[in-house]
């Protein structure tokens, strides 16, 4: 139970990871080093409402031997886009699709319909305020793949953020107006990790060369894992100070946990008096305090994506249509293998 607790808070926003298996190249790829952004120009989304800005989807490699390349959907500004800045989004999991949350579900300026057949407007999308770029990663999730199989055992958070680095070298080779943008890198909960780690290698290899320098400006990162004993006392405090535990069961817990460690769930003691968090958790939705669940009383609890949002997603996304019209450029042939996982 408290270890179902550790990890529903650590991957709370991060359900749902497309796995769409690659089958036949068609001799794909052959021209990607010379393709213009114009080539991964998305023009046909099935059932998508009329907008002014500008989309692009496609592949970018990031390992050419061992053949890696992560996934990106790219949304101009609805407007001035030349003056609003560069903003990558990142979800996290590890293993949670960008697309599958971030884009479609979050912050990107279409949302799927309830029948899964049609697009709807965002009009909270941050692409009102800039230039939005989201990213599957590592590879393996979502859209994003290696062909070497062994590559799949050595992810972690390195190849993590160097594969996103040689991205992003690669994406603005393709789109260099946005090399002198200012940059911002975005994300929620395990990319509390990835944003951070991501901006220090940025930041590390700025001074390489004036060709490869990223105009990076700050990071901003929501829900975030960061430190397992900093968390859980974030976590408590927070719950405690919005009456969601007594004064009696917060001086329990500060007093049973040591918050030091990177793994403070291994006590026992500590473990127990976290219980009584859960049980209101259980109740109350942690991303909404103040506002009712709207879940059937036998359902999962609001906070985690429901079966049905699920299946809209899919049914959506992995139409051939939707992925030919993100991906059409390439004359791929996907199987929809819908290995999904929850992350
Ligand atoms: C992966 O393999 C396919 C089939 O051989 C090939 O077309 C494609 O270019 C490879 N991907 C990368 C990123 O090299
Ligand atoms: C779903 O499809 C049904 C049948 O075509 C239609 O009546 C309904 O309005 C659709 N719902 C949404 C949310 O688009
Ligand atoms: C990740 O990179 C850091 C810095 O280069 C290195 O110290 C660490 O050992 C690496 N970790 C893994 C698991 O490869
Ligand atoms: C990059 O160059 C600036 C100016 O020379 C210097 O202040 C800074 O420490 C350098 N950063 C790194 C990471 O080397």
């Amino acid at each position: 139970m408290a270890a179902y607790l550790g990890v529903w808070i650590s991957l709370a926003l991060c359900m749902i990871t497309v796995n769409f298996q690659y089958i036949d190249g068609q001799n794909a790829w052959q021209s990607e080093k010379k393709d213009a952004a114009s080539k991964h120009l998305v023009t046909n989304l099935p059932g998508q409402p009329k907008v002014e800005f500008n989309q692009y989807a496609g592949y970018v490699t990031v390992h050419e031997e061992h053949g890696r390349a992560l996934f990106y959907w790219f949304f101009e500004a609805a407007l001035l886009k030349e003056e609003k800045p560069l903003v990558l989004w990142l979800n996290g999991g590890p293993g949670c699709s960008s697309v599958g949350y971030g884009a479609t579900q979050e912050i990107g300026p279409f949302l799927v319909d309830g029948n899964g057949t049609d697009l709807i407007f965002n009009k909270y999308s941050w692409n009102q305020e800039a230039n939005l770029l989201f990213v599957e990663s590592p590879v393996g999730v979502g859209f994003s793949y290696s062909n070497t199989s062994s590559d799949y055992n050595m992810l972690g958070d390195n190849i993590t953020a160097s594969d996103t680095y040689t991205f992003l070298q690669n994406w603005l080779n393709r789109f260099p107006e946005y090399r002198r943008h200012d940059f911002y890198i975005a994300g929620e909960s395990y990319a509390g990790k990835y944003v951070p780690e991501l901006a220090e290698l940025i930041y590390d290899l700025n001074n390489a060369s004036t060709d490869t320098h990223i105009n990076l400006k700050g990071f901003m990162v929501g829900n975030p894992e960061t430190h397992d004993g900093h968390d859980l006392e974030g976590f408590v405090d927070y719950a405690w100070s919005h009456a969601i535990v007594s004064d009696e069961t917060h001086r329990m817990i500060k007093k049973n946990c040591d918050f030091h460690p990177n793994d403070p769930w291994s006590d026992q003691n500590c473990r127990a008096t976290l219980m009584e968090i859960e049980k209101q958790y259980n109740e109350i939705d942690i991303f909404s305090l103040y506002t009712p669940t709207c879940v059937h009383k036998n359902s999962s609890p609001a906070n985690t994506m429901s079966e049905a949002k699920k299946t809209q997603i899919f049914n959506y996304y992995g139409t051939f249509q939707c992925l030919q019209s993100l991906v059409s450029r390439l004359h791929l042939i996907y199987k929809c293998g819908m290995a999904s996982s929850i992350a």
